[in-house]
Order: structure tokens, then C-alpha cells, then sequence
């Protein structure tokens, strides 16, 4: 096993995109001598992928917008399943997360008069996504990094981590290894943050890189943290569907918000068809309304390709059942229309959406200005994940705390486009911010030499065991049952299977063996992603299993519609003292008043 090196720190940050390096910007800031820890180089993240902007009412395009909007939109969105008291934080301090970005020398596109641009996004009533052509994510990214490295955070890069570890009650520091070297390193800490992201990588299917296994989720549901909402899986409703080998890339909700539209292989706009009640009156009924709304005019109604991304995603799977698919098994997407109705014509599509202008060209020949894309859906996000306090970030373990992706909460059963990016500033600088105060009121835990060599032993064990079992055709096996059972249509029966197939995949996983030694060895590597595969796969088909309902991105064929009786509870999933996984339903808490007029005011 070797030896290991110790380092220390108040807070421990796990994961560098957005939520992270807000969190450590805030963490260290305080005073708290913080520690960035990333599975992968430092600036590589899903954040990248949020491609089409960050949403925040700041209202520069439409003056109309305010926080009271944004926030009944998320809620709407998240089909009230949401945690009231984070789409409230959110919707009031984004736009100042905005700003205060800029001023870190993010370069927003502007209006004619100077001002961050805005656009148009799947269920914002306004144009309310501040952007960078379709790179905002990467500038994002880029700025806080920037302003990152300026301050006394230290960050360990290409550094995974196993397992969290305890003092009694209180999680105390983490067990990693490096992997470019193998070696272990063990991090004690006060207090910790987890900003790990998702678990794309559970699906064959996927928006999502290597990096997504839901690492986050598993250590802290190991470490007695509950999860929550893990039935709600974000299908964006647009990926790329060729070449086979870029299959599930992301394509951005820029290209609609701009104007694109969907047709299907007869040349439909097919979206115009069942349109949901509760955006009926906001949605237009005719191309021309629709398109003009795109373009900016205030008395126009949105298109239905701006309807949420669990109602558009399951709408092109219609199409494709039904035999109405483009030649590789998606739909189209078609932004090239709009050149002869828009000044600078194809010129104007470039300015507008430069990466997805190139990623086409270089993946696919295919020029966007001339003809439509082919897409389809592709795993994006997940909604559910670690339970967090709406006021702190919190887990229910003290000093471990969650922020983006990882954590639960702001998006309810579907978020909408755009909330990630602001999700990740807010609640990163939040989840910072108590992170440093639980770690300045509390001295250091103590971490056990017997768990850290134990954790270490499990690391290594598939050293020790001949080959009879290969991770990566485990992973496969298992991203293709998720897929197909646990995908964007789910019944009971297939969600029982699948969670008999994810068990015996766990027995199997016991018996992958590898070769080699312990640098760079991709092999091992994928071997340790298995648990927390596992992990985060048996909740997502468990929960689902238990909403007897569609809501949101969580669509039943066996219970097709919005049901009462499930409306009113999460869904929450912990270890049991057996190592079991145990499922149980809370009631949500009650809207305050004034939350609520605001909702039943923007329903009108
Ligand atoms: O389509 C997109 O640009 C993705 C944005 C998001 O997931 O928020």
C-alpha cells in the first residue's frame, strides 16, 4: 500500500467547475485556508456545456423581468417539486452573482446600448439569459479561474476521491488518489464541500464527460448523507445523433432560443401539437408569432421549441417511434431558415452561435447557415442529489455541505435551462460562505488510520484478484440498461429489471481484476468509478420505481399523467444499518404566503 501524504486545510473543496471554484473564491476569502481538489485539469467541467447563458433577471432586454418571475418560472419549471427557499435565493441573488462576474472581467455580449445581453430560454417568460455567443459556460469558467488562482486556495488537479471520512457524526477529511501517479493522498478538513456535478456517465447516451460518475453522490450517501429527487433525470432534449462517435454532444438551446425549430421527417414543426396547459396562454400558435418573439418583440407569444426540455425531449421521442425520424434516428433542428429573414443572414447565425457553427463543421460537414441539424435527446443533468438546507448548503451530516449539480433542490422535477449556471453562483458562494463559518467555529476532527488504510486496501484489492470480470464491459452493460430501462420512458417492469441487473452488476464488479501497476492506469481508474456508478444507478431506478406518476423529466408510460396524490413529496433515499438502500417519501414544506401570491400572480 505504500505510504500516503497528508495535507490539511479548513475547507476542502471537491470539484472545480463553477460551484467549486465559487465556493473555494468564497471559502478563502473568509480566511479559511482552502484546498481545490479536481478529478480532472483544472477548468475541465460540465460547466462548459451550459453553453447558452446564465440566468438572472436583471431585465436589460425586457424591463418587465424581476426575481418575482424568475422565481415562479423555476418553480413551474420544477413542477412545485422544488425547494422553495433555494429557488428563492436564486432568483434574488443571481442577478448580483451576474455583475459581481463581470467585474471579475467576465466579457459578456452586449445590447446596443452597452448593456449584458439577454436571451430567450426554454420556460424564462422574458429573455433572461446573460451569454457569451454559446460559450458562456467556458467564460465563465475561464473568469473564475482567473480570479481563482489570485487567491491563497491550493489546488490538487487530477487528484480523484474514494472516500469520505468521519469523526463520529462529523465528516473529518477524504481519502484520494493521484491519478497520474496512483499514489494515495489523505485530506483532512473542517469542514467540506462537495461540487462533483453529475452522473451523466450512468447512461450510454450522454452530454456528460469521463469525469460525471456521480462521485459526489455516492461518497456522501456512503457517509450517511440522504439523497433526494434522484428519479429526476434531465434529458436536454438536443444532441448531436451523428457521427455515431459524437453521439449525445450537447447542442445548445441557444440555436432554438435564436430561432431554430424542430421538424420531423415530413417537414412538421411537430411542438405545435399538445402544448401543456399550464403554458398554453404564453405559448404562440403560429410560426410567424413565434418567430417573431425570438427577435425580440415584446407583444409576441414564445414558440413551442422554447417549451421545457422534459416536454420537447419526449416529444421528439414520439416523433421517432412513430417512424418520424430524421435518417439517424433523430429530428431536425433548423436554424438556416431565419437567414433570409434576418439582417447579415448567414453571418448573423455565426455571430450568434459560433461554437455550434463549428462543432457541426468539424464533426458532422454539416453547415448550419445552409442546412438543419439532426438531434436528438441526450442525458444532461440530473435534478436530484445530495439533500442540502435551502438556507446553508448543508448535508445532513454536520460540515459536509453540496453545491451545483451535486446537490438537490433548486430545480424540482425539471430545471430549466440556464438555472444551472446561475444555480452554481449562487449556491457555490453560499455553500462557501457556511462552509467557512461551520469550519471558523469548529476545531479540526480527527480521521482514523484503520479507515484510511481500509479505504486504501478496497482501492487496491483489484490488483490482487485475477481477471474474471472487466470493468469497462460492466460500465457499458450498465449505461445501456439505464438507458433503455431507466431512460426517458420508464415502466414498472423495466425499472424492476433494471434494478435486478444493477444488482448483479455489483456482485460482478467484486470480481473485475486489473492489470498493471498504479500509473496512469485507466483500467483501475474505471474499476473504482463502478461504486459510485452502482450507487447513483439503483437510487435513480428506485425512486422512479416509487413515483407512480409523470412529473417533469420523471415520465411513467404505466402512469402517464400528473397525479395528485403523488404531487406533494420528495423522494428521499439513505444507507440503512444493514448497508441497505432505503427509500422513503417527505411531505414538502408549505410555501410561505407571499411566495405563493407570487406564484398564483404569475400563473395569470
Ligand atoms: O443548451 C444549453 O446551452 C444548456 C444550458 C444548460 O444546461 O443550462
Amino acid at each position: 500500500m505504500g505510504d500516503w501524504d497528508t495535507f490539511d486545510y479548513d475547507v476542502i473543496v471537491i470539484g472545480a467547475g463553477g460551484a467549486g471554484l465559487r465556493a473555494a473564491i468564497e471559502s478563502a476569502e473568509r480566511g479559511c485556508k482552502t484546498a481545490l481538489v479536481c478529478k480532472s485539469l483544472l477548468g475541465k467541467a460540465h460547466t462548459v456545456m451550459a453553453e447558452g447563458g446564465c440566468a438572472a433577471a436583471i431585465g436589460n432586454v425586457d424591463e418587465r423581468d424581476n426575481w418575482q418571475t424568475h422565481f415562479a418560472d423555476t418553480m413551474r419549471g420544477g413542477q412545485y417539486l422544488n425547494n422553495w427557499r433555494m429557488a428563492e435565493h436564486h432568483a434574488k441573488e443571481a442577478p448580483d452573482r451576474v455583475r459581481e462576474l463581470e467585474s471579475w472581467g467576465a466579457l459578456f455580449d452586449r445590447t446596443k446600448d452597452g448593456r449584458i445581453m439577454q436571451r430567450n430560454f426554454g420556460g424564462h417568460k422574458y429573455p433572461r439569459l446573460a451569454h457569451v455567443g454559446d460559450r458562456t459556460g467556458l467564460e465563465m469558467i475561464r473568469t473564475l479561474q482567473d480570479h481563482a488562482i489570485h487567491q491563497t486556495i491550493e489546488v490538487h488537479m487530477e487528484v480523484t476521491c474514494l472516500k469520505l471520512l468521519k469523526d463520529g457524526e462529523r465528516v473529518s477529511g477524504v481519502v484520494a488518489y493521484e491519478r497520474e501517479r496512483g499514489r494515495f493522498r489523505v485530506f483532512k478538513g473542517k469542514a467540506i464541500v462537495l461540487a462533483t456535478g453529475g452522473f451523466g456517465r450512468a447512461f450510454r447516451i450522454t452530454s456528460n464527460s469521463w469525469e460525471y460518475t456521480g462521485d459526489g453522490q455516492s461518497m456522501a450517501y456512503h457517509a450517511g448523507a440522504e439523497l433526494k429527487d434522484m428519479e429526476f433525470v434531465q434529458f436536454h432534449p438536443t444532441g448531436m445523433v451523428w457521427p455515431p462517435s459524437v453521439r449525445g454532444i450537447l447542442v445548445t438551446e441557444g440555436v432554438r432560443g435564436e430561432g431554430g425549430v424542430l421538424r420531423n421527417s415530413e417537414g412538421k414543426r411537430f411542438m405545435f401539437d399538445d402544448i401543456p396547459p399550464l403554458y398554453k396562454h404564453q405559448t404562440a400558435d403560429n410560426e410567424e408569432e413565434g418567430f417573431r418573439y425570438t427577435q425580440g418583440d415584446k407583444e409576441a407569444r414564445r414558440p413551442p421549441e422554447l417549451l421545457t426540455r422534459d416536454h420537447v425531449a419526449r416529444k421528439i421521442m414520439k416523433e421517432v417511434r412513430e417512424g418520424r425520424a430524421s435518417p439517424h434516428g433523430g429530428v431536425f433542428l433548423d436554424i438556416a431558415w431565419i437567414k433570409d429573414r434576418v439582417p447579415g443572414g448567414a453571418e448573423h447565425i455565426k455571430k450568434k452561435l459560433p461554437a455550434m457553427h463549428h462543432q457541426f463543421k468539424e464533426l458532422a460537414e454539416v453547415d448550419i447557415t445552409e442546412v438543419p441539424m439532426e438531434v436528438g435527446p441526450t442525458t444532461h443533468y440530473a435534478m436530484g442529489g445530495v439533500s442540502v438546507d435551502g438556507d446553508t448548503q448543508m448535508t445532513n451530516v454536520p460540515g459536509l455541505f453540496a453545491a451545483g449539480e451535486v446537490a438537490a433542490g433548486l430545480h424540482g422535477a425539471n430545471r430549466l435551462g440556464g438555472n444551472s449556471l446561475s444555480d452554481l453562483l449562487v449556491f457555490g458562494r453560499l455553500a462557501g460562505e457556511h462552509a467557512a463559518k461551520f469550519a471558523g467555529e469548529t476545531s479540526s476532527g480527527s480521521v482514523d488510520e484503520a479507515d484510511i488504510k481500509q479505504a486504501f486496501a478496497d482501492a487496491l484489492a483489484p490488483f490482487e484478484r485475477e481477471s474474471e470480470e472487466n470493468a469497462y464491459m460492466i460500465q457499458k452493460e450498465l449505461q445501456g440498461k439505464m438507458q433503455d430501462l431507466v431512460g426517458i420512458v420508464r415502466k414498472e417492469d423495466e425499472m424492476k429489471e433494471a434494478i435486478a441487473v444493477i444488482d448483479q452488476l455489483q456482485g460482478r464488479s467484486a470480481k473485475v481484476g486489473v492489470d498493471g501497476n498504479r500509473d496512469y492506469n485507466n483500467g483501475w481508474h474505471t474499476a473504482l468509478d463502478l461504486l459510485n456508478l452502482m450507487t447513483v444507478s439503483e437510487a435513480v431506478a428506485r425512486s422512479a420505481l416509487d413515483r407512480k406518476e409523470s412529473r417533469g423529466a420523471h415520465f411513467r408510460d404505466d402512469f402517464p399523467q400528473k397525479e395528485e396524490a403523488e404531487a406533494n413529496h420528495n423522494t428521499y433515499i439513505k444507507k440503512g444499518p444493514d448497508g441497505e438502500m432505503q427509500l422513503s417519501r417527505k411531505e414538502k414544506e408549505p410555501l410561505r404566503d407571499e411566495l405563493e401570491k407570487i406564484i398564483a400572480e404569475e400563473q395569470k
